[in-house]
């Protein structure tokens, strides 16, 4: 078996040498400009369209991340029947839902007003805030968006879910669709954005989204940058309608140094670290993935390219 490889960054003797030893038998080798020699499998982050065109003859491309709006992004360069098998969870959700969990607690408990105090070295009560009134909204109720929503409810936050079908989760308000949209924002002190990057879902964190959420609401953006209209957050920050943001992904990564972001007090920045790629576990996915594949059998992860994720 031949398992092309190719990552815009990172350790690549790490990968293949963990793809080798999960794989005994594969042939596995870093892809490089040219290289048309016969593959069944590739295992890609960000990969050129020169990698994937014209591969045919592939039983499956292995995205190493959740999201797939990289891969989707080279349209026809994509070969047309060939399955895009993404990371299933593989340890990135409790990741996440610590990431998110974390700064939900932030806000709830005012340590962003208390840093900003004690920077001003101030000693002011504040007036504590009750777990009911602080309903916590997940935009995306996927692998990322459940694992979130239990760890929230185990905290004892009221929580809600926005996604394109209707989950039965116990103790998540459900809402689905468009029409269902509003009544979620309206009532999100917190919202979280953990959806797939599509043409549906770009930019879908404007003025228009986030002026609909209450007074002094929240925003977590761990999904994708793009899904901000950068300059609304500003406006509703400057406005007072938002009390504060906290984001991981941003349009332009790394956040450029002279980028308003880093001069307003309300955003927290990460470096895109919400749920990192864990080598180990990834590994272990693709390999179990493809010897299912090679005993015909069906995977989890599967992408459906006409819906986008
Ligand atoms: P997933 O399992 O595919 O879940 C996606 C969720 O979004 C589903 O609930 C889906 O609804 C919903 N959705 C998609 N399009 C929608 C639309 N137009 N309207 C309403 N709901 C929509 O994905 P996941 O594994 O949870 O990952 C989500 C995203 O997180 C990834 O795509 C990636 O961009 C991002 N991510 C970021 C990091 C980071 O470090 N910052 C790490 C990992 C992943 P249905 O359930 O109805 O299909
Ligand atoms: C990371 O951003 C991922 O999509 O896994």
């Amino acid at each position: 078996m031949q398992i092309i490889y190719y990552a815009d960054s990172g350790p690549v003797e790490q990968w293949l040498a963990e793809l080798h030893t999960a794989l005994p038998l594969a042939d596995v080798r870093v892809w490089h400009e040219g290289d048309t020699a016969p593959a069944d499998y590739a295992v890609v982050w960000k990969p050129p369209a020169a990698m994937l065109q014209h591969r045919a003859d592939l039983k499956a491309i292995f995205n190493l991340g959740a999201g797939v709006d990289a891969i989707l992004q080279l349209g026809d360069a994509l070969p047309a029947g060939v399955p895009v098998v993404r990371l299933d969870d593989a340890g990135m959700a409790v990741q996440m839902a610590d990431y998110v969990s974390h700064a939900v607690l932030r806000y709830f408990r005012r340590f962003d007003e208390f840093d900003a105090q004690a920077r001003d070295h101030q000693w002011r009560f504040l007036k504590p805030r009750r777990k009911e009134d602080f309903s916590v909204g997940i935009l995306g109720m996927g692998v990322l968006g459940a694992r979130i929503a239990e760890v929230l409810l185990s905290l004892g936050f009221p929580v809600r879910s926005w996604s394109r079908s209707r989950k039965e989760i116990a103790g998540v308000q459900s809402h689905a669709g468009a029409d269902e949209l509003d009544d979620f924002l309206a009532q999100s002190q917190v919202l979280v954005c953990v959806l797939p990057l599509t043409p549906q879902t770009t930019g879908i964190l404007d003025r228009n989204t986030l002026a609909r959420l209450p007074k002094g609401a929240y925003l977590i953006n761990v999904a994708r940058g793009a899904h901000l209209v950068e300059q609304d957050l500003l406006d509703l920050l400057d406005e007072g309608h938002l009390g504060g943001a906290t984001l991981d992904v941003f349009r332009e990564e790394p956040l450029p140094s002279d980028h308003a972001f880093w001069n307003q007090p309300r955003i927290t920045i990460t470096p895109h670290i919400s749920a990192l790629t864990l080598r180990g576990d990834s590994v272990r996915q693709i390999a179990a993935k493809i010897k299912q594949m090679e005993r015909g059998q069906p995977v989890a992860g599967l992408v459906d390219r006409t819906k986008g994720y």
